[in-house]
């Protein structure tokens, strides 16, 4: 190698055979992403290769982690005009179309995430090489946070594999390894890690021809097709999103049906669709949601704590499906229940889940062989983390303690899945009351990505720091609250889930309450959740928060509970169920009376939102809102009920509240915390 060149994000190579190995390494940043002083210093660089007239060009980046891993999403939230997206947007055009327009060879080189923007920069060259291992992804992810690709990434993909695979990828914004690119056309060569320089610099000194769709492919892009096309993605979109909701997926089927055949055209709408978008309140939020999930990952952070080994005591429905979880992820467990037929359906739930998730046999065995069945719990011993999910019953988890306590290793942590339970009155009957923490997992395990990290008076620090670690390296989002009853998540939800029973017993039918909460942007309505939950469920955390706060229990729900109505689980419960599937009657109600119902639901659920911040069941409203987005799914285009309360005007919300009390009673009287909220935009 001669010549060598550095800057801050860059430095350029130029090897014996004239061909530039331009390396992307951002300065001050774990990985690459593409804001506008890496675009400016990308230009330049571009314009100097350029003058060289090289043989090649390789773009390669120096992370560990991956070529790129898209935009650098903070640069969104300092947008503010449509303007100033616009000429974001076109900067990155720009680069991007000097690099595509080089008349040498040009390769990407990729490795690990190669994501929006970092796919785009790649579609800018002609031909792009992966790594071959499952670590390494591409995809045009962006309509997750509200928008659409915009540097040429659809302009570029809809020709070179076709509207159909190309749009796929796009609207369902997933991501796919080398090998399944490869197969679309959108990666030229899949190579193990030792052979990927060589097989660029091969590209660059053979210089083949492109890579050209099949003929279906390309009729996918036909101006007579698109339109119908077109039909199928909107009504394959709307199941997922609701225009009004998510407008970006609709908006880049528009663009790819009116301008798929012209690439300048397409470019020019793209940029200044995005521009809209960036701008609007949908990405704004969208984006809060990522910062919010960022700020939970961060959470858990100790990178001294290394626990290996995990016991989980109880293989019901909860216990079972936590170890199952924390095999998959890596752990070796110990499966303890009072015998072992107990523990024989947590074991078959396991082999379901993993052959789902792993599909090559001999991974699924690797994780098998780590989940043990354990009845006589002689794993207590051994473990770093003890995890109880016995029956609800504070009695026997105490005598449960008390038992194997003696037997813990001394700095071993004791976590509770208790649901309701204060931890005071179970770390009691600990010598080591400090050990105990609440790891508060949701079900179905595998699908929540929430656990609440319950804190109690004698939690020790070391304990909480611990307890949250271990929920990322089990791949989960860490909540931290107090051990107040129903902590955070189950606290705001029972009221709207009492709300929309005390609805249906006036006489709403169950698919207009359904309808509003969906409407509004919850991923299902409260009845068909309760449904689903399980009513005796939902009856018995009704009751502990019922007995707190002087709450009423609509009598609709224990007449349901009483006849055997469990909701889904037992084929009836507000529905009737079949197939596993709700039987929902038609039912139609003005707008007036949907919001009626929007408004009962979700003001329900709100003021009990301001009531757990006044108490600090978690420390701010950012905390808040991402429990109740990854906890519950609420509406993340709203950005959490918080940043809704803000958006909306709290004065506002306040006197719909007090309307309602009239109305009512006083389960709608607003709490004192309303008073002090500013009722502004705070985003
Ligand atoms: P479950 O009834 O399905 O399972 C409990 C299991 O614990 C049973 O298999 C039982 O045999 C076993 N068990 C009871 N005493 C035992 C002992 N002394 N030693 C060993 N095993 C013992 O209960 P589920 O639903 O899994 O709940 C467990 C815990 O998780 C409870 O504290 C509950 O409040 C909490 N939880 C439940 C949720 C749910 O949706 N079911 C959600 C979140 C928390």
């Amino acid at each position: 190698m001669t010549d060598k060149n550095t800057s801050v994000h860059f430095h350029v190579e130029t090897d014996d055979d004239n061909i530039v190995w331009l390396h992307f390494d951002k300065a001050n940043s774990g990985t690459n992403v593409l804001g506008a002083d890496v675009f400016e210093q990308l230009d330049e660089h571009l314009q100097n290769i350029a003058t060289q007239c090289p043989r090649g060009l390789v773009i390669l980046s120096d992370k560990s982690n991956g070529f790129i891993a898209g935009a650098d999403i903070s640069s969104f939230t300092s947008v503010k005009s449509e303007q100033q997206a616009l000429d974001f947007v076109k900067m990155g055009q720009a680069v991007f179309n000097r690099l595509a327009a080089f008349p040498f060879p040009t390769v990407a080189l990729i490795h690990g995430f190669c994501l929006g923007g970092g796919t785009e920069l790649s579609l800018a060259c002609r031909y792009r090489v992966t790594r071959d291992d499952p670590g390494t992804r591409l995809g045009l992810p962006e309509v997750r946070l509200g928008i659409h690709p915009g540097w040429g990434g659809s302009a570029r993909l809809v020709p070179l594999i076709g509207g159909l695979k190309a749009m796929d990828l796009i609207l369902s914004g997933r991501t796919i390894d080398g090998r399944q690119a490869k197969r679309m056309g959108m990666v030229d060569r899949v190579v193990p890690e030792r052979h990927m320089r060589t097989a660029a610099r091969q590209l660059i000194l053979d210089a083949p021809a492109p890579f050209r769709a099949g003929l279906i492919d390309r009729l996918s892009n036909n101006v007579i097709v698109r339109p119908l096309l077109a039909r199928v993605f909107r009504t394959q979109v709307a199941k997922k999103a609701a225009i009004q909701h998510y407008p970006a997926p609709y908006a880049m089927i528009d663009i790819w049906r009116k301008h798929a055949n012209n690439q300048h055209d397409m470019l020019e709408a793209e940029a200044q669709s995005l521009a809209k978008l960036i701008n609007g309140a949908t990405a704004q939020n969208l984006v809060r949601v990522f910062f919010l999930q960022e700020e939970l990952k961060s959470l858990g952070k100790d990178k001294h704590y290394k626990p290996k080994y995990v016991h989980v005591i109880g293989a019901g429905t909860m216990g079972g499906d936590i170890a199952a979880w924390c095999a998959l992820r890596g752990f070796r467990v110990t499966l303890q229940d009072q015998a072992p037929e107990r523990i024989a359906p947590a074991m078959k739930r396991a082999h379901r889940l993993y052959k789902r998730k792993l599909k090559k046999p001999i991974k699924i065995r690797e994780a098998m062989d780590r989940l043990i069945p354990d009845h006589k719990g002689l794993g207590v011993e051994r473990a770093d983390i003890v995890i109880e999910a016995i029956f609800e019953d504070a009695e026997v988890k105490r005598s449960l303690y008390k038992e194997i306590e003696p037997r813990m290793k001394q700095d071993a942590m004791l976590a509770t899945n208790t649901s309701s339970i204060p931890l005071e009155e179970l770390s009691s009957a600990l010598s080591q009351p400090g050990r105990l923490v609440g790891l508060h997992f949701f079900n179905p395990v595998a699908m929540m990505q929430l656990v609440e990290v319950v804190v109690g008076k004698s939690t020790s620090e070391e304990s909480v720091a611990h307890a949250m670690t271990f929920t990322r390296q089990i791949d989960r989002l860490p909540l931290p609250v107090s051990s107040t009853p129903g902590f955070l998540v189950n606290r705001i939800l029972m009221p709207y889930l009492m709300e929309a029973v005390v609805l249906e017993s006036e006489g709403i039918p169950a698919t207009i309450i359904d309808k509003a909460a969906v409407d509004f942007g919850m991923p299902m309505g409260p009845v068909e959740l309760a449904d689903t939950v399980g009513l005796d469920i939902c009856l018995h955390v009704a009751e502990i928060l019922a007995e707190h706060f002087n709450a009423t229990i609509p009598e609709r729900l224990r007449k349901l509970v009483d006849a055997g109505k469990l909701g889904k689980k037992s084929g009836q419960g507000f529905y009737p169920y079949k197939k596993g599937k709700a039987v929902k009657p038609k039912a139609s109600a003005s707008p007036g009376d949907i919001e009626a119902v929007t408004n009962r639901l979700m003001l329900r659920m709100l003021n009990e939102a301001m009531s757990c911040l006044r108490e600090q069941v978690v420390s701010s409203d950012s905390l808040l809102d991402a429990g109740m987005i990854f906890g519950t799914g609420f509406a993340p285009f709203r950005g959490g009920p918080m940043h809704y309360i803000d958006a909306t005007g709290a004065d506002k919300l306040k006197q719909i509240l007090i309307g309602l009390e009239q109305q009512q009673g006083n389960r709608f009287t607003p709490d004192p915390a309303w008073d002090t909220t500013s009722g502004g935009d705070k985003a």
